[in-house]
């Protein structure tokens, strides 16, 4: 047991370390079954604690994981590979024997000399050079899936998850694939031996074969720098000694050989057994990926966040610092349990709950953050897209084998099932009688999976009539499951034959057995308003994705004015009944040519006639905006949808009015495309990352951080939605966006790298 660090003497209680933390064994029990569900007590309770047991400070909460990940000079990660047990000194000698010199790779060098290292060894993990590997990968999964796909019964790990990873790590990094077997065997030596708690006994084992490790690496280097012209990573880190000796040194080359490959290997291998685990315990989202593999990307980005295959990682603290409201003084080791911050509710709504669709999935902290994250992630998410790609079509009927029990290598941070053993009927192998699934790819978009991606199916429950030219579509779960949660002024989008559509839901928010959205047929539709009124029936199915809210309620305001042109009153409907359950003064001005074609005028006089005022043309009572705002009021926000003509002159007669006192709901940019010839390049500095990034004349920001390796979510692309937000240090900004207020453009304190750009010459992000 490790001593207390904190300073009894100065206290007037007792031990501060309580009576869980103190209890707290991450080599056994509940950590072990599922190290974020045991920790949950410590994520509500005391989200920083000591842990005798360790020595370590251990940190769950994700907002306080993620601020330690982002300070690598307050934090350092140099007892990133530390061994967690002491070895014997048995162990050590026969290390010794083999000449073990491990040394510093990239995952555990401080600055100032990690990231000249790791930029001059990026470009072969960039989304450009690793679409090469795409065709290997493929083949690969391919010809380890034919070895098995017609025996009806197979431990996944042992005959696919284990070794594609491996042989991918051996291609990536350039070296051969002989030896496989040996590799195998010092890999699983080499976790035991970091995160593990080997018994005395078994360390000299350890030893060996880790010492063994390390000898083949440098007998594989040396074999390369005979010929350092080939492909791979090593190969190029050779090309970059030459020029750069004082970066790239031997002894970091032959160290960075074996954590290569380690790093490559297990992590993928553990977080695709996880995953399969994961989905197939959930068969209804299995059965959901089969029939639609455009979920694949954000299925695994979700299995990286539910169920990681690094549980757990680690830090020094190098000053006296604050983790939330506890001390931790300089010299503090810090276990930073990624699995429990990726599960955190005060991050990601209801996070025990795997659920493939969700729209942050990709914050998870698995792939770590800031300047050390990661290089090689977008790498594990085409392995795992691939497998879960090529299983899904050839053995949509997979299971798990019934009441197997899934054993864990006990260590703090690698996570992965030893085994996961999964049957099917061979005779129901869907390629017996249709071989053309074979042909079948769904193409891999390297980098973070785009959330316009991910869609749903719904059900069309019933067409009926609203108004002239109006039909309200009522849509459900085809199994009966609630739909996502949504807020007044959200929409969702609709593909109706070759089209997509957006459409505000106007029914009940706290109804999510069903979805409405009221469609006018446009005399010129382009063919979607047409397909709802004469070709779509009640029954038919839909694809769908979303709901998103770009026109959201400001709940502070004090009185609303909802302004709506025809169709444009379905977001407003919803925003009244909101304004009125929250007891909010308001008033409706809605607009028509025809009382006739008025959708939802039955239900507006109804639930609102005291606060309504119906404007038709035919009635001759057209709205004098001009006069309506003609006095600015304050702590009012006016709300409106409805044609570019209303919106405009609204823009116009509140001019005058507070800053930011209008919303108007775009369904589309106007936003032009980027004109090359009317912009300018400029520099991006990310001071997380420690990076700074050249943005071209004919690029967007988002593209810029994409090509580096730097993941930031995204939706609309075309700065209507919020999603690609990115915090602002420095440097003056162009918005172009529709998200942000003017006096949020003003404060310059965030941008939308979607569109957004420089004004000047550089900008600094807090990225
Ligand atoms: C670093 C996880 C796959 C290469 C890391 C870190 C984590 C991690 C947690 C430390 C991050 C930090 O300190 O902020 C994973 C997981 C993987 C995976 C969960 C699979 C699902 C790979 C692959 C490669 C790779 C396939 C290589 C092809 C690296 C490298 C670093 C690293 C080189 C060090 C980066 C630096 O310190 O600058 N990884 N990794 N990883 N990973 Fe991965
Ligand atoms: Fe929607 Fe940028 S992605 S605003």
């Amino acid at each position: 047991m490790n001593g207390c660090p904190i300073d009894h003497a100065a206290l007037n209680s007792g031990c501060p370390v309580s009576g869980k933390a103190a209890s707290f064994n991450p080599f056994g029990g509940d950590y072990q079954v599922d190290p974020a569900a045991s920790l949950r007590w410590s994520r509500d309770e005391e989200p920083v604690f000591f842990s005798p047991e360790i020595g370590y400070w251990v940190v769950t909460r994700y907002s306080d994981v993620k601020a330690v990940f982002r300070d690598n000079i307050l934090f350092s990660p140099s007892i990133a590979l530390e061994k967690i047990t002491p070895v014997s000194e048995e162990a050590t000698a026969t290390l010794a024997k083999y000449d073990y010199a491990m040394s510093r790779t990239l995952v555990n060098e401080d600055e100032p000399a990690h990231m000249p290292r790791r930029r001059a060894l990026m470009d072969p993990f960039t989304p450009a050079e690793l679409v090469h590997h795409e065709p290997m990968v493929r083949r690969l999964v391919r010809e380890y899936v034919d070895r098995f796909v017609n025996s009806g019964k197979v431990d996944l790990v042992d005959e696919m998850l284990w070794e594609v990873p491996l042989t991918v790590a051996l291609h990536f990094l350039g070296v051969p694939e002989e030896d496989m077997d040996d590799l195998r065997k010092y890999s699983i030596a080499h976790t035991v031996n970091t995160w593990g708690r080997p018994a005395p006994e078994e360390q000299v084992a350890v030893a060996e074969a880790v010492g063994k490790f390390w000898q083949y690496a440098g007998t594989v280097l040396e074999k390369m720098r005979k010929d350092p012209s080939g492909h791979g990573w090593m190969p190029y880190g050779l090309r970059v000694q030459k020029e750069q000796p004082e970066v790239v040194t031997d002894s970091y080359l032959h160290s960075m050989m074996m954590a290569g490959i380690v790093a490559a290997h297990e992590t993928t291998a553990n977080a695709s057994a996880n995953a399969f685990r994961l989905l197939l315990e959930n068969r209804s989202v299995w059965q959901e990926i089969c029939e639609d593999p455009s979920l694949i990307p954000n299925a695994v980005e979700e299995c990286l966040r539910h169920s990681g295959s690094v549980a757990a990682w680690r830090r020094l603290a190098t000053a006296d610092t604050r983790i939330g409201d506890i001390d931790i003084p300089k010299g503090s080791k810090l276990l930073i349990v990624t699995s429990s911050a990726n599960r955190d509710d005060r991050h990601f709504e209801s996070g025990d709950e795997f659920d493939i669709r969700r729209e942050n999935s990709s914050d998870h902290l698995t792939f770590g953050y800031g300047s050390h994250q990661c290089m090689g992630k977008n790498l594990a998410r085409m392995e795992m897209q691939i497998f879960l790609e090529e299983i899904t079509t050839r053995l949509p009927h997979l299971e798990l084998v019934p009441n197997q029990e899934f054993t864990y290598l006990p260590n703090t941070s690698f996570r992965g099932p030893d085994h996961v053993w999964v049957q099917w009927n061979p005779d129901a192998n869907p390629e017996l009688r249709d071989a053309t699934i074979l042909l079948r790819r769904q193409p891999v978009k390297v980098g973070e999976p785009s959330k316009t991606n991910i869609s749903r199916t719904v059900r069309v429950e019933a067409i009926t009539p609203a108004a002239d030219g109006v039909v309200t579509v009522t849509l459900s779960d085809p199994s009966g499951k609630a739909l996502p949660k949504w807020t007044p002024g959200a929409h969702i989008d609709i593909d109706l034959g070759d089209l997509t559509r957006q459409y505000s839901l106007c029914g009940n928010p706290d109804d999510l057995s069903r979805y409405e959205i009221a469609v006018r047929e446009e005399s010129e539709s382009r063919g979607g308003s047409r397909y709802v009124h004469h070709t779509l029936e009640a029954g038919n199915t839909l694809k769908m994705r979303g709901p998103r809210n770009h026109f959201k309620l400001d709940p502070a305001a004090e009185r609303y004015i909802f302004v709506a042109g025809g169709i444009g009153i379905t977001p407003i409907v919803t925003m009244a009944d909101h304004a009125k359950a929250a007891g909010k003064d308001y008033e409706i001005h809605y607009c028509g040519r025809d009382v006739a074609a008025m959708a939802m005028l039955d239900r507006l006089n109804a639930d609102h006639s005291d606060h309504l005022v119906v404007h038709s043309s035919a009635l001759g009572n057209r709205l004098d905006i001009a006069t309506v705002f003609s006095t600015a009021t304050a702590h009012t926000q006016i709300y409106s949808c409805g044609p570019e003509r209303l919106l405009s002159a609204l823009e116009e007669a509140t001019a005058h009015w507070p800053e930011d006192s209008l919303h108007v709901e775009h369904f589309t940019s106007t936003l032009a495309t980027l004109d090359p010839s009317n912009e300018h390049a400029f520099e991006v500095e990310l001071r997380d990352s420690g990076l700074t990034i050249q943005v071209a004349a004919d690029q967007t920001v988002l593209d810029a951080l994409r090509a580096s390796n730097i993941d930031i979510p995204s939706d609309c692309e075309e700065g209507l939605c919020g999603s690609c937000e990115a915090p602002v240090l420095d440097g003056e900004v162009d918005h172009r966006d529709m998200v942000l207020t003017k006096t949020e453009r003003a404060q310059n304190k965030s941008m939308m790298t979607c569109c957004s750009r420089a004004c000047g010459q550089k900008i600094t992000l807090a990225l």
